[in-house]
């Protein structure tokens, strides 16, 4: 190899070294360390190092996760160890029943050693990593033989293509681990709102959004799925070795796969009952699902010596959490009319209380769903609490006596009367009049939401009022309401209707992923609008981009593509973003901030005087970053930081061993240098 070409490749490991370790902080551990900008432009390097030669494109290249072709079907894989799977307690006498057999079996007087984790409700995968490269990744299929997968397993971000090696370089020969892969709710829910506008049957709970992604043929469909994975259990492995459950949990997290971070080691059964009281309440704030957890006897020598029975081990058990179910009735099926004009069955139910809330209403997303799953007025259902807050329709549990009518959409909007574009074989029904107050009022909705204008004080009630009244009738009339205007509606006092109009002022600067969000697009949702404004940095950039120039953005489709062409096409889309832009004050993107790792969570103590900063200045900028100071040097302090004449801090550090730092040292590793 000449020196030039040797010098290319030595340029492209390096950046397939950076890039797999941003990767790794982003994906695996949540804690980037650098900005999606500054990770798109590592990217685009690679990318165009390897355009020019592609005789250095390696099969673990991070450029390298979706393949092209799609597959026709899967093959199939054995796996080397069968994939077993769990028995169940579903109470507390249960549980405590499979301890005393797992004693009892041991000959054991004392207590046992579990270790316990979540029990992700996805779907179970293999990885099979060869000498630190994947080379396999399938489902578990009936234990025994599972379907190769491993080019939309690939696809998943946070499973390295090739494991880090510990500090030593080592790496085992033959490591497989089992996982759950998941989708996150937040993805879930984007996934399926996508899908019903598209008028695709929405997917019925995130476990099953994952499965189908998962067994697409076509890995460029997966690739735009969010899935994620966690890693909890071994399959064979050669050239490492594991005590206990836990060891393997610290050993293949070093080694840079995902593993949840809720594990914990209990050293008795009644450690487990405190977990799965712990893990009952938090589950609601994961951001994936969890149906109960799962106690693994820690030791595998014991694993060993207890067996299975019937596909099942002995020695761990899923302890189930209490269902979040409900039975109600549906008083009636009503339609509502959404922002781009899709109608949507919803059941009006007899209020129930579920997990925590209550509810009285449940989107049946299409006609589809409603006629499968046969939903009639006064019919009894099983509700289920799936992805976030939403509850769903699992199905009719009781028929209403007589029967009700079969559910059939109305002949014309239910709102304005307008009238309804249905495609023959589709599924979307959709109003098709562009001022119908519904879609009016649920544009106005989304602008003022959250993570559009985010305008304090605009409530639903307020939205349809203004509407209704004719006050707004696009989304930059909000902009233009009086004072006069507003006293006159509903509860609406002097003082208040003050207060909106200084919140609506105050709303106008916006930056610019918020105004993409705000405009409605179809299928253009909050990540997707950042990832626009980062691309494209100004309005007028992305208005004259067209579909072959979205295309190369990252996560954009030929779908999303098209929806945004079609909607700056659109004469009065574009006449009312132009009256909305007389008021709105676009700001440029602010990057996440960027808080070096090594900082975060680190504990300091000062000592001496500081030549370039005050203490305090010190202190702030420890804090900023997302470190701690505190007062006295003890075994948990992680740096000293020594300026001229310190005081008996500086001894008391170098006794206990901890890191010293110079104010120059500090200060490089405040701007992130020391990286
Ligand atoms: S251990 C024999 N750990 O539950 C050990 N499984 O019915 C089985 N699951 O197929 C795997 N979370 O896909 C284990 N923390 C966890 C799990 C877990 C979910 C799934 C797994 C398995 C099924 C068992």
């Amino acid at each position: 190899m000449s020196e030039a070409s040797a010098d290319i490749r030595a340029q492209v490991e390096r950046l397939h070294q950076r890039i797999n370790r941003h990767n790794y902080l982003y994906y695996v551990l949540d804690a980037p360390e650098i900005t999606d900008a500054e990770y798109d432009q590592l990217m685009r390097r690679l990318e165009a190092l390897e355009r020019e030669h592609p005789e250095f494109v390696t099969a673990d290249s991070p450029t390298q996760r979706v393949g092209a072709a799609p597959s026709e079907k899967f093959a199939a894989v054995r796996h080397r160890r069968a994939m077993l799977s769990l028995s169940n307690a579903m109470s507390a006498d249960e549980m405590r029943e499979f301890d005393q057999r797992v004693r009892r079996m041991l000959k054991l007087s004392g207590d046992v050693e579990y270790v316990t984790e979540v029990k992700f409700d996805g779907l179970a995968v293999e990885l099979v990593y060869e000498d630190g490269a994947l080379a396999v990744g399938s489902t578990r299929g009936d234990g025994i033989n599972g379907e190769d997968v491993t080019a939309n397993i690939r696809t998943i971000k946070s499973v390295p293509l090739r494991l880090m090696a510990s500090s030593h370089g080592h790496l085992p020969s033959l490591l497989e681990v089992r996982g759950e892969v998941i989708l996150p709710r937040k993805a879930f829910a984007r996934l399926n709102e996508e899908r019903t506008e598209r008028g695709d049957p929405p997917f019925a709970n995130p476990r099953n959004a994952a499965a189908g992604s998962l067994r697409q043929l076509d890995s460029r469909v997966t690739s735009r799925r969010p899935l994620d994975i966690f890693c909890h259990s071994p399959g064979v492995i050669e050239g490492a070795d594991f005590a206990t459950q836990w060891d393997f949990l610290q050993g293949i997290k070093a080694l840079g796969l995902k593993v949840n971070p809720l594990s914990r080691l209990c050293r008795s059964v009644e450690m487990v009952f405190d977990y799965w009281r712990e893990l009952s309440e938090l589950r609601h704030e994961l951001d994936y699902e969890a149906d109960g957890i799962v106690a693994k006897v820690n030791s595998f020598a014991l694993q060993e010596r207890l067996g299975e029975v019937s596909r099942s081990p002995r020695w761990a058990v899923a302890y189930k959490f209490k269902a979040q179910q409900a039975h109600t009735r549906v008083k009636d099926i009503s339609v509502s009319v959404g922002r781009t004009g899709s109608l949507t069955p919803v059941a009006e139910l007899e209020p129930v209380h579920l997990a925590g809330v209550t509810i009285s209403s449940a989107s049946l997303h299409n006609l589809d769903e409603t006629r499968r799953k046969d939903i009639r007025a006064r019919d009894t259902v099983l509700l289920e609490r799936a992805g976030d807050v939403i509850p769903y329709v699992v199905r009719v549990t009781q028929k209403a006596e007589p029967r009700g009518k079969q559910f059939k959409m109305p002949p014309r909007c239910p709102e304005c009367g307008g009238a309804i574009a249905h495609e023959e074989g589709e599924v979307a029904y959709f109003c098709v009049n562009v001022n119908c107050p519904a879609r009016v009022r649920e544009s106005i909705r989304h602008l003022a939401s959250k993570s559009c204008f985010d305008i304090e004080g605009l409530g639903d009630k307020l939205v349809a009022q203004l509407v209704e009244k004719g006050l707004v009738q696009e989304l930059g009339d909000l902009y233009a309401l009086k004072l006069e205007q507003l006293v006159e509606l509903e509860r609406m006092g002097e003082l208040s209707a003050h207060n909106l109009l200084s919140n609506i002022e105050r709303s106008r600067a916006v930056t610019l992923d918020r105004l993409i969000n705000a405009l409605g697009i179809r299928h253009v949702g909050e990540h997707t609008a950042r990832q626009l404004a980062l691309e494209f940095g100004g309005l007028d950039e992305l208005r004259s981009a067209d579909e072959a120039r979205l295309r190369q953005v990252r996560d954009i489709g030929p779908e999303i593509a098209r929806s945004i062409v079609a909607y700056f096409n659109e004469p009065r889309n574009r006449a009312a973003l132009d009256r909305l832009l007389k008021y709105a004050v676009v700001k440029p993107l602010e990057a996440p901030a960027k808080t070096p790792a090594a900082l975060r969570d680190k504990t300091f103590v000062l000592t001496g005087t500081l030549e370039g900063m005050t203490r305090a200045e010190a202190e702030r900028r420890i804090l900023d970053a997302g470190g701690k100071v505190t007062s006295s040097v003890s075994g948990k302090t992680d740096y000293v930081v020594a300026g001229s004449e310190p005081g008996s801090k500086l001894d008391r550090a170098r006794n206990l061993g901890v890191a010293v730092l110079s104010e120059s040292e500090f200060l490089r590793m405040i701007e992130g240098q020391s990286r």
